[in-house]
Order: structure tokens, then C-alpha cells, then sequence
């Protein structure tokens, strides 16, 4: 079968022919229909995050899936179930950190709370990903897609990474009457940009999303369509933005610029909640510790981080993408390509540098979401 990788040395995805997988006991053989194209995959490629299989030199890629099952292998899932995977497994047996008393996060059915050395990520750290023909995944991994979404099916892994970290910032502010009415996204990428869209959905009064980009760029366009405001950090940086604008109940990082993380206090209201979810690469800065601190105390504000999802933010994420109009997932999902142009689900600067740096652009600025077709339904 035909899978998209990436070979230890090489920063662009290419196309391998693998043996299909045999599905083990209590795995499931998917047929894989779709997979999405998100920035953690260039960060994958440009060897900036996560690695490869124990003793291999090449990764298949791909963690945001939808594809439909093939032999259910004596399951509970029947042939032709559309399925989603979720990203993280255990490490490989016998290493150290696979032994039972440090896999409690998976036994709890909490992989997304695993600390980095207690997991591995399909398609990101350790293990193959999804963007083959055919892959194998436990069945409780799998979370059945109803009809009507397989089409976005893809996009319910991102959907739950945003539906984690919005329920672990709201259990931040749980135990006081917090009713949010402004959110600010940092990032106009497809995380973010996703996130907007679902914040929508939960009805804030005023959406924000910041980005660098100059006009005309369809990301400013999906931006406004929703009625949110779009905002340039090269204009107004972040801790200006409530000054110019308002500040924030909410502020949801998905830039990986690593000075939002410190920045985004500035830009919250009292009582206020900015979840961390970019993955920044290492980068020194100067940072005012003494107001960074006393801002988070005297204002009762909360830094949350947040990583990967579990099952049941996969289960919230059919909820909230099936309550969204299809013409936004139409307008989000920018270009879906064959195997024969796979490249183009990638665009075409990946091997361009750092999110610390403003001056680079790691995206192919006419796409937001994109995505490979693997097989049709
Ligand atoms: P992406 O496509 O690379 O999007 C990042 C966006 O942030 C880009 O549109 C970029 O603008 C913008 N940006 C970067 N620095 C900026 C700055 N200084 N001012 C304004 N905008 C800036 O990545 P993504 O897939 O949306 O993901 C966003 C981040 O979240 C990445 O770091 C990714 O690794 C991380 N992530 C984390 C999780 C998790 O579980 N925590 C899950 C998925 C993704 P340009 O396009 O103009 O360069
Ligand atoms: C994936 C998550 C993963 C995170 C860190 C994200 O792009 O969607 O599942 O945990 O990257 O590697
Ligand atoms: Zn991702």
C-alpha cells in the first residue's frame, strides 16, 4: 500500500510503499479515507518536534484521521464503521516507561494527561501515523463518526484539541460565576481559525483573532465572515490589545510564538483565562517577572497548557462540529488532494524556519485547512 512519510535527514514528505498492517488482537484494520495537514506536521518535517519509531528511519505521518473499518477483527465495530482514531498509544513494549504502573493514564482513558516520556504520538512522536492506505489501531482508540460528518470526519481531532483546552480553562474558573463574553485567538492558522469557529458556536458576545498577515488573505476573510475582528500583531501587540480594543475573558493561544505565553495576561480582564496550546521552539527572551506575577495575583487571571484530547473530547467535538454549518467547514477546508498531489496538502515553504522568528511564513498563504484523500467512501 501506498503511505506519505518522512525519512530521517529529509524535511519533504514522500511517497513509500509499505506491506498493509495486520490488525493484532483487539485491533481494528482501517481503510483510510482522509487525513488533514496541520502545523504540528510541519514542525514533524522540519525536525523540530517529535521523532521517529524506536530504531527506524522513517516516519509515516499524519495524526488527524477519518477512515472506515475494514475487518473489525472481533470487536465491537462492524465492517464499514467510519471510525476517527485518537493520536496517542503507550510506548513499545519493553521499554521502560510501557510498564503498567506508568501507563495509568491510558488505563484511566486519559492519554492526553500522559507526561511526554509515558506516551508516544501517531504520526508525531514514535510511531506511525495515519496517512497510509490501511493502518491498524486498538479499538479503544477509535471513536465511531457519525454519517453526516465523515466527510469532516478529519477534522475531529483538531475540533478536540480545542475542546480540551476549553474545558480545562473553563474548570479554571469553575469555582466563581464566570460568564465570559470576549475571547481572543492568537493565531489565524487552522487550530486556530477551527477554535474560532467553536467559540462562535458557544455564542461570545466579541471574537478576536490575531494573525500578521496583510490583505487580501483568506484567512482574514473566514475571520470577518464569522463577525469577528481581525487583528495584526505587527500593528497592535498583544499587550496593546485592550487598550485598542478591549481585554479579554478569554485568550487562546495558537501561535507556538513563544512570547504570547507570557504576553496574553496583559491581554485578559480581571478573572480572566488564556490557554497555552502552541508548541514554541526553545527561544531566551527578557520577560518582567515581578509584573507577569503580580498581574496573575492581584487579578486572579490562570494560565492553563493544554495537549492532545482523549475520547471524550472527541465524543464533545461530533457534537460541536455537527452543529456547525457545513458551508464554514466548506470554507475552512481550503484544498483536499489525491496521493498523486499529496505535496500540495503540505504547501510549499516546509522547509521554511522558526515561529519565534516573525519574519517567516511557514504556510502557503492561499490554503488554511488541507488535507489528503487516502480512499473514497
Ligand atoms: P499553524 O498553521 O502553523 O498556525 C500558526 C499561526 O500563527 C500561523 O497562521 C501564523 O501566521 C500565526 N503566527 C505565528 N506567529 C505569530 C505572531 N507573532 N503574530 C501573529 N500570528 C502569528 O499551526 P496550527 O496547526 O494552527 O497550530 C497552532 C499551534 O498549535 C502550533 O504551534 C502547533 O504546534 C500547536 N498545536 C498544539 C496542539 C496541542 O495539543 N497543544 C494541537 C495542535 C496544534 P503565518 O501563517 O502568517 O505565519
Ligand atoms: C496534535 C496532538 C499532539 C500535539 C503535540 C498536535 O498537533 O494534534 O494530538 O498531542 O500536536 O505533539
Ligand atoms: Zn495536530
Amino acid at each position: 500500500m501506498d503511505a506519505i512519510v518522512v525519512r530521517r535527514g529529509e524535511s519533504s514528505p514522500e511517497i513509500a510503499e509499505l506491506p498493509r498492517p495486520d490488525p493484532g488482537p483487539g485491533e481494528v484494520l482501517v481503510r483510510t479515507l482522509r487525513v488533514g495537514v496541520d502545523g504540528t506536521d510541519r514542525e514533524v518535517l522540519a525536525g523540530s518536534h517529535g521523532g521517529f519509531p524506536p530504531g527506524e528511519d522513517r516516519l509515516v505521518l499524519g495524526h488527524e484521521a477519518v477512515g472506515v473499518v475494514a475487518e473489525a477483527n472481533g470487536t465491537t465495530f462492524e465492517e464499514g464503521d467510519v471510525v476517527a482514531p485518537t493520536v496517542r498509544g503507550p510506548p513499545a513494549a519493553g521499554t521502560d516507561a510501557s510498564a503498567a504502573d506508568t501507563n495509568e493514564y491510558f488505563a484511566r482513558g486519559e492519554p492526553d494527561m500522559a507526561p511526554p516520556d509515558a506516551c508516544v504520538e501517531r504520526g508525531i512522536d514514535g510511531a506511525h501515523g495515519f496517512m497510509a492506505e490501511y493502518f491498524t489501531s486498538p479499538a479503544e482508540y477509535l471513536v465511531p463518526v457519525p454519517d453526516d460528518l465523515t466527510e469532516w470526519g478529519f477534522l475531529l481531532e483538531p475540533a478536540s484539541i480545542a475542546e480540551k483546552a476549553l474545558e480545562h480553562a473553563s474548570a479554571s474558573r469553575s469555582a466563581f460565576d464566570w460568564e465570559p463574553e470576549s475571547a481572543l485567538v492568537l493565531g489565524n492558522g487552522s487550530l486556530g481559525l477551527l477554535t474560532l469557529a467553536m467559540l462562535d458556536a458557544r455564542e461570545y458576545d466579541r471574537l478576536y483573532c490575531l494573525g500578521r498577515r496583510d490583505r487580501p488573505d483568506p484567512t482574514i476573510d473566514f475571520v470577518e465572515a464569522l463577525g469577528a475582528t481581525y487583528l495584526d500583531s505587527r500593528r497592535t501587540p498583544v499587550p496593546e490589545i485592550p487598550d485598542a480594543h478591549e481585554p479579554m475573558d478569554l485568550v487562546y493561544e495558537a501561535t507556538g510564538h513563544a512570547k504570547h505565553a507570557v504576553e496574553c495576561v496583559d491581554a485578559l480582564a480581571p478573572n480572566g483565562v488564556a490557554a497555552l496550546l502552541g508548541v514554541p521552539d526553545s527561544w531566551t527572551f527578557e520577560v518582567d517577572g515581578g509584573h507577569f506575577h503580580e498581574e496573575l495575583v492581584m487579578t486572579n487571571k490562570a494560565l492553563v497548557g493544554s495537549v492532545n484530547s482523549n475520547v471524550s473530547h472527541f465524543e464533545a467535538a461530533i457534537e460541536t462540529l455537527g452543529e456547525l454549518p457545513k458551508r464554514l467547514l466548506a470554507d475552512l477546508v481550503t484544498g483536499v488532494y489525491g496521493l498523486d498531489e499529496f505535496e500540495a496538502a503540505f504547501g510549499d515553504d516546509t522547509q521554511a524556519g522558526s515561529a519565534s522568528d516573525e519574519s517567516q511564513s511557514r504556510h502557503d498563504e492561499t490554503a488554511i485547512k488541507t488535507a489528503v484523500q487516502l480512499s473514497g467512501t
